[in-house]
Formats: C-alpha cells, structure tokens, sequence
C-alpha cells in the first residue's frame, strides 16, 4: 500500500489537471511534528500557477480530498495536512506482513536478471585484512538486497592469487621456509616468509631477480612453481574458509586472478583489433587522455600482464558466462582510478554493457585514528578479532541471561552479528573506527541492541498461545501508530539500500524500529487480558518478522532469545 501515491491521486484529481501527479508526489512531505499528521502537501508551488495566495488553496484542497483512508485532511497555514485512519492502515500493514511473512518487502524489480558482485576477494599467502572484511560483509548484505528485489546474485571471490609477490614467496620458501610449520599455520608462516624476503632482500639484491626468475618459471608453467603455488594456495583458502564459514558466506566461484592466465592472449587481440593499444616506453597501454585519465596499462616491459588485464578478461568472461545485468565490485575506495580506467576501456571497446559495471567503493577500518594495516608488525588476524569477540559476547551473555540455552550460539551469533552490524550502520565511503566494546554493547546503535530487541519481542510471543493464526481488527493508538508507520516504510528502505548499493539504509532503519519498538514496550501493557490483546500480539509479531528479515539481509542471525 502506498499512501503517498494514495495522497498524492486524491490531490492530483482535486487539481484537474493543473499539475500532473509526478510532480505532485515529488512535492509531498513529511510533517516535522506528528501533530501536524502522517503527510503533507505544501502549496508554494501551485500558488505560483494558479496565481492565489498559497493558505487560500491549501483551504480549499482540505475540503475537496476525500478518502476512505484518511481519517481527516485540514488546510494548516499553506500546508495540506493529511491524518491517516489509523485502525483502516494497521490492519492493512499488521495483515500484510503476517501473510507475506518474511516475503514482505520482496519485489521482482530485478525480473530475476543476473547481478554478479565481485567482493571479498582476499590476496593468497596474505592476511585477510580489515578492508577484505568490510568488502566481504558489504558484497554479502548486497548479495542479499539483490535477491530481495528479484534478481539472481552470481557471489564471485576475485582471488589474487597471482603476481610477482608468489616468486618471492617460492624463493623465501625454498631457502627458509619449512613444510610442517606451513601445514600447521598457513597465513602467518607465508606472511612471515614474505616479510622475511623484504628484509633480506634490502641487504641481498640478488634476491629479487631470483624472485622474479621463479615467478616468470610459474607463468611458464615450470613443475615445482606450480606445485608450490598450488599448495600454497590451498592452504590459504582453507584458512580463509574458516572466515566464511564464521561469517556464514558462501560464494559461486573462487575464480581468481590466476583464472584468467590463458584468456588474457584473447583479451590483447581484441584491444589490438580494435586499434586502441598503443605503446608506451615498451609497454602497452590504452591511452585515456581523452577522459583526463592516465594511460590503463595491460602488458609491462617484460611482458607479463597486470591486474588491470585480469580485470578486463574478467569482466568479458562474466558477460559471456552469466550474462549479467549489472556487474559489482565491492573494493576499497582507493582502486577508484584502477575501476575507471578497466570501464573506460571497456567502453572504449564498444561494449554497451561496460556501462552497467560499478565500482561500489568502501572507506577505511580505523584503529585509534589510523588505518588499521596488515604489513610487517601490525597485522590484526581477523580469526583472532572474531574469536575475541565471542568471547565478550559470552560474558555479556553470562551477566544477562547465565540459565540460556544454546549459548555458545547464541554468542556467537551476537558476536558475528555486532562485526557486521557495526560495519554497516556506517555509508559505506565513511571511515570506521574499530572498537570491540562499542560495537557489543546491548544498548545505542548496534548489533546485539538490535538482535536482543528481536529476542525480547518474540519473549513476549512466547508468553501467548497460538500465534500461528492471528487475526488483526487494527489498532488505533498513538503508541501503536509511530510503529506502524516504521513497519511501512520497510519496502521502501529495500528499494533504497538497492538503488545506492548501501546497506546502511537498512540498518539505520532497524535501529529505528528498535527504538521505536521498545519505546512502545515501555508504554504499553502488551498482554494486558483487554479486547486489543490479540491485535497488540499480532503487532509484535510483524515487528519479529521485520526485524529478522532486516537482519537476515544484512548477513545476520536473529536468535530467539538471548
Ligand atoms: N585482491 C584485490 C585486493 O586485495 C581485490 C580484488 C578486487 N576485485 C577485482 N576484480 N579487482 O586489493
């Protein structure tokens, strides 16, 4: 039900025909003060065309829009101001839900087209740093929005698991690397390994060319690179699937850099085809000045290919294989020029679906005011950041609720959930400043203070017997109308989480049903045995099924209790 579109047709056939309805809807409002009604329509604008004083037609808008839906509409200086019947309206809402379930809010905007989003997409043989954790908990919530509006979500894993840093690692690996310690911790010895090459190396010049020997063996498909990076990288993915299984992703492929090496020649042919290679100090580049950008390099000097050439055969191959409506990249800002400079070629290509990649870019995690890194020293191993969190979140849950069943879960889908949701309340460009005791806190803007309202609300649902069938007459309360409204406008919210590719929207606005859901819990006596039981009951299950379903499309539990 849109009651907007509502307004604004009542409104629009009050005019005849002086503004037509978009622009007439374009103009509708939300009053500041709840006092003033659910929407409002200011006459400014039709003051000017039809040439009377903007009060005078607000009178007499007022008394020609009439509705079965409005308990009352009432001119208010230039404003229109339209009162919704509230006991009409919530039944409506509270019946839609219950029937649609956790369907309500789902549209077929996306006709069940494809959406490929690149995310997560971590570097083999290194850490799976903070910017890879934000990448993969926003692809992820995005994956899910896109498959709310109707559209099928191909999860791709851009591996990097290919390039020069794989020769230094062979050569650290043959000189000082040992199988056993390799087996037993993966991550940290190859990272120690390639750390230690760096610092040799400033002392050892030799040692680079030999890296760079071993990586050209790898490209040429020498026996023991190729072992060795076969190896290497399997161990890596299975401890990055400890992560995902953590997070509770799963992705379509695992298709990396590496991937692509035998479709790049295709790739090259076609840029020379079409005449837009050029050379450049020996290497060839596509030139972009007509767009103000510098060159997109796709083959060095030595004539191995680069990220931006992977890129490029990535992008042909997914439209070739799913044939992709719209094609993500959920990466960190600062591949910005990389992103534009790959669609530009694209572009430059003629293909006309170059115009449907989007890079849908991320800020930084800060820790203490700076960028949370994981090179020499400093690295933070998200395993340990995840594993430390449920451990909070089993304290917190010790002091709260010590009888719980299933607590381990429950802990750790709290902690899992408080990491994701504190990422995402936050526009995604925006810097995140990390802080493990912020984001557990059962109260203020986060996760658990959202799951731990769920749990309460459906508490109070356990409390009554059959809430399979419930019928609901409506409500009329002020209390119970501010929660109606939020319940709503969640379609609404879906559209534009899709549209800016941002799940904040969605979890601001589960924080403000939260909110607004628990002050009603203060307010109100729920199971109080009155004739408007069952409609409060039904009420506090649309609230459940809402905020789980919110959740869900954020990449979080929603556990029953708590
Ligand atoms: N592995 C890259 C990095 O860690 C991210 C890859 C993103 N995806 C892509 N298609 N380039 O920086």
């Amino acid at each position: 039900m849109e009651l907007i579109s509502i307004f604004a047709n009542e409104l629009t056939k009050c005019l005849k025909g002086i503004l037509p309805v978009s622009n007439v809807t374009k103009l509708i409002e939300k009053p500041r003060h709840t006092n003033q009604g659910d929407i409002a329509f200011p006459c400014f604008t039709l003051a000017k065309i039809a040439k009377k004083s903007p009060n005078q037609i607000a009178i007499e808008l007022a008394n020609n829009v009439k509705h079965p839906l409005f308990a009352k509409v009432v001119a208010d200086g230039p404003y229109v101001n339209g009162f919704f019947n509230k006991k009409i309206i919530s039944k409506e809402v509270i019946h839609s839900i219950l029937q649609q379930g956790e369907k309500y809010g789902s549209t077929q905007i996306g006709n069940g087209e494809n959406i490929t989003i690149d995310f997560s997409s971590p570097n083999i043989a290194k850490p799976f740093s903070m910017g890879h954790l934000r990448s993969t908990v926003i692809g992820n919530s995005l994956a899910h929005i896109v498959e709310k509006c109707g559209y099928k979500a191909i999860r791709i894993n851009h591996l990097g698991d290919w390039g020069t840093q794989f020769g230094k690692l062979i050569v650290a690996y043959k000189k000082w690397g040992n199988e056993q310690s390799v087996q037993q911790n993966p991550i940290k010895e190859l990272l120690d390994l390639y750390v230690k090459f760096h610092k040799e190396a400033e002392s050892h010049s030799h040692l680079e060319a030999e890296a760079r020997m071993w990586f050209k063996k790898l490209e040429d498909g020498d026996k023991e690179a190729k072992t060795l990076w076969k190896w290497f990288r399997k161990e890596s993915l299975q401890e990055f699937s400890k992560i995902y299984s953590l997070l509770g992703i799963e992705f379509d492929t695992y298709h990396g850099e590496a991937f692509y090496n035998d479709k790049m020649e295709e790739t090259i042919n076609v840029l020379k085809n079409q005449e837009i290679l050029s050379y450049s100090d020996g290497a060839e580049v596509v030139n972009l000045e007509e767009f103000d950008l510098p060159p997109c390099l796709i083959k060095k000097t030595d004539g191995a290919t680069l990220y931006a050439t992977r890129d490029l055969t990535a992008a042909l191959y997914r439209q070739e294989t799913y044939h992709f409506s719209k094609g993500l990249y959920v990466v960190g800002h600062e591949q910005s020029l990389h992103f534009k400079q790959v669609f530009l070629v694209l572009e430059k290509l003629g293909y006309s679906w170059a115009k449907e990649l989007v890079h849908v870019p991320f800020g930084f995690i800060l820790k203490d005011g700076k960028k949370m890194s994981t090179r020499k020293g400093e690295i933070v191993l998200l395993e340990e950041v995840i594993n430390d969190a449920i451990i909070l979140a089993n304290q917190n849950i010790e002091a709260k609720n010590p009888t719980l069943e299933h607590k381990e879960e429950v802990a750790k889908n709290v902690a899992i959930g408080s990491l994701i949701f504190h990422d995402l309340k936050n526009e995604r460009l925006n810097n995140i400043e990390f802080s493990l005791e912020e984001m557990l806190k059962f109260e203020g803007e986060t996760g658990p203070y959202v799951q731990y309202t769920h749990a309460r609300a459906c508490s109070i649902l356990r409390k009554v017997k059959e809430t399979n069938d419930l019928q609901a007459e409506g409500l009329e309360g002020e209390e119970s109308w501010a929660l109606v409204k939020h319940l709503m406008e969640f379609p609404t919210v879906i559209k534009k989480s899709l549209t800016l590719y941002e799940p904040s929207q969605i979890a601001k606005y589960l924080i403000d049903l939260s909110q607004e859901f628990n002050k009603y819990y203060g307010l109100v006596k729920i199971l109080a045995e009155d004739n408007q039981k069952q409609n409060r009951v039904a009420l506090v299950k649309t609230v459940t099924i809402v905020l789980s379903e919110g959740l869900r499309l954020l990449g979080i539990k929603a556990p029953e209790e708590m």
